[in-house]
């Protein structure tokens, strides 16, 4: 790749290096030059529209938006002067005037907005112009996030966002003048959105109260909010978060733009399912149902146990962290039978764990995606926002092969069912692959049955043919969030729990639920095992939440949550992550390593 070339250009007397490409903006922002802007946002495509970077380009009559205009070499730039400031002003009071922007009922006053914060730099304290007071609707119909358009001011960040980032272009601009408005698909609502996916992105991106998020709204400033990296576990993907808190609470969950997995970005689990949905959290131990002190639950357990080790059981939630799968398989010789349970065919996929260096960032510079047994947009919304842009934007075919259908089967080249593969659908993958230079393949658990393999072998071999040798990226993409590191650590995996727990007669089963957000009950659902519980003697279960399977324990233990827990977790990329808590813990909830050390060790 030919380095782009150095340029230098002078902006207010300072000389300032750049490369030719970058904007007036860009050169000044590494320059540490400060110009006020509100549409501009670094990663997305500049747009041009508000106006208040403005800047002046010796020899130039007019100004020009400094974050849309190319920086050319050796010219002469003016970032603030009376003239600049006054034209400023005026946006500043033009965008005050147009909408309803009542400072004291937003969420975002006093610190959170662009407009106020540009607003009180300007020293604006009254507007020339009328307002015009106009009657928008406001939109809290979907789950987690609203919009008033009363204080929407039309820099297009959340259209942009949409559409380059989460790659789905949900939002766009409607009518023309005065009555443009941001409009959800077709003029529809968030809560009627066939293709929102609830990511949130928007709400991030947007300078204003126009888009907030219901459970952050007066929840207090996030711009003093305390914040804390740490990671998402709710999929092997492992997105970086930015957790902001305020007296101990969470108030808000953003992606964390230096993570190099998701650069910023998150799916609506990460972003809000994990704290922005009401559960039930157990904050003390219970003996059957009743609660009990620490010392009391561990004896109950510990005289429980003293049956015979093929008599007992331990089965865990595919998401603990590493330490904790490193304490479960130091302690696994003391039970009879030890497994992680996990998915419809997820446990091939974890025998020979595989781990995809940088996965996702060389996913969205692929030029032909092949989607194989796998439901990224509804268990790893970030691949399936990278999938996405890399179809639209840099023009990527995208073929999926699955039984079930999916959002994404709609921006695919060749979408079909994996079991009813006809000839001349063949002759439509070769032509979709054709020349492709950087082919990806996502597979998933159901890549694994015998008809999964079938069609991996076949693609390889069209690669091998059709793309002059080119080898695919391969990425491993389970559901589970750790299950591939906990299979390295040793822990079996299994599918059926039924004749798991019916392989011997247990009297002594201890389940490690943890953090899942569902406390377990998910298990519940699969044939034969609520009948099976029945029969041992004693279930101890160890979770967060109230499920109908902590209800059916012997001996329910507390265990910590993501935002509580200290440990590290390996992604699909094999990248150790860090887990750091967020807020302290909730009651006498106890680390699960720590459960089991005190219980077994
Ligand atoms: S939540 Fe995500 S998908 Fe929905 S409109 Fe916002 S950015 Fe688009
Ligand atoms: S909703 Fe927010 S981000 Fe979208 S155009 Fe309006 S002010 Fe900008
Ligand atoms: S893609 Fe996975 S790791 Fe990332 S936010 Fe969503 S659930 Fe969390
Ligand atoms: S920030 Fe440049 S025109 Fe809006």
């Amino acid at each position: 790749m030919i380095a782009p070339k150095k340029i230098s250009i002078t902006i207010n007397g300072q000389v300032c290096e750049g490369e030719q490409g970058q904007t007036i903006l860009e050169i000044a922002r590494a320059n540490n030059i400060y110009i006020p802007t509100l549409c501009y946002m670094k990663g997305l495509t500049p747009w041009g529209g508000c106006r208040l970077c403005i800047v002046e380009v010796e020899g130039n009559p007019k100004v020009v938006p400094s974050c849309a205009t190319p920086a050319v070499d050796g010219t002469k730039i003016t970032t603030h002067n009376d003239r600049l400031v006054a034209l400023r002003k005026a946006t500043l009071e033009l965008l005050f005037s147009e909408r309803n922007h009542i400072c004291p009922i937003c969420p975002y006053n006093k610190g959170d907005c662009g407009l106020q914060h540009q607003g009180l730099a300007h020293g604006i304290t009254g507007i020339r112009y009328p307002y015009l007071y106009p009657a928008l609707p406001v939109d809290v119909t979907g789950r987690y996030f609203g919009i008033d358009h009363n204080r929407c001011i039309l820099c297009t960040r959340c259209i942009r966002t949409c559409d380059e980032i989460e790659g789905v272009h949900t939002l766009d601009v409607s009518s023309r003048g005065i009555k443009n408005q941001i409009v959800v698909d077709m003029n529809t609502t968030f809560g009627a959105s066939d293709t929102c996916t609830q990511c949130g992105a928007c709400v991030v991106s947007c300078p204003t109260g126009a888009l907030f998020d219901k459970a952050a709204a007066f929840r207090g400033q996030w711009t003093s909010s305390v914040q804390i990296l740490t990671t998402c576990t709710e999929c092997p993907v492992g997105c970086g978060l930015k957790v902001h808190t305020k007296e101990n609470r969470i108030v808000n969950v953003w992606g964390d733009p230096d993570s190099p997995v998701n650069t910023g970005h998150l799916c609506v689990k990460g972003r809000y399912q994990t704290w922005a949905e009401p559960r039930d959290r157990i904050t003390t131990p219970l003996i059957k149902g009743q609660p009990a002190t620490w010392d009391e639950a561990l004896a109950a357990i510990k005289k429980a146990a003293k049956v015979k080790k093929a008599e007992k059981a331990l089965l865990v939630a595919p998401r603990v962290t590493n330490e904790t799968a490193a304490a479960i398989a130091g302690v696994a010789g003391k039970f009879g039978q030890t497994a992680m349970f996990v998915g419809a065919n997820e446990a091939a996929l974890c025998a020979e764990p595989s781990f995809t260096g940088d996965a996702l960032r060389k996913l969205q510079d692929a030029d032909a995606i092949i989607v194989l047994g796998a439901q990224p947009t509804r268990d790893n919304g970030v691949v399936a926002s990278r999938i996405r842009v890399a179809v639209r934007k840099r023009g990527a075919k995208l073929l999926i092969f699955h039984a079930r259908k999916s959002e994404l089967d709609r921006h695919a080249d060749v979408a079909a069912n994996v079991v009813s593969l006809e000839s001349k659908l063949w002759n439509k993958v070769k032509a979709a692959l054709a020349g492709a230079q950087r082919p990806a393949i996502v597979y998933g658990p159901n890549a694994m049955t015998p008809i999964g393999v079938t069609v991996m072998e076949r693609l390889i071999a069209i690669f091998e043919a059709n793309t002059g040798g080119s080898e695919p990226l391969l990425i491993g993409l389970p559901v589970s969030a750790n299950a591939l590191a906990m299979s390295r650590a040793g822990i079996p995996a299994v599918e059926e729990v039924g004749p798991w727990l019916d392989a011997k007669p247990l009297k002594f089963l201890h389940i490690v639920v943890g953090d899942a957000l569902d406390g377990g009950a998910g298990l519940l659902e699969e044939k034969y095992v609520p009948a099976l519980l029945e029969r041992i003697d004693c279930l101890v279960v160890q979770a967060s939440y109230k499920s109908a399977l902590t209800d059916k324990a012997s001996v329910v233990l507390p265990a910590t949550i993501w935002c509580e827990k200290t440990g590290t977790v390996t992604n699909l990329e094999g990248r150790e992550l860090p887990l750091r808590p967020v807020v302290t813990v909730a009651g006498e909830a106890r680390d699960d390593k720590a459960i089991l050390e005190s219980v077994y060790a």
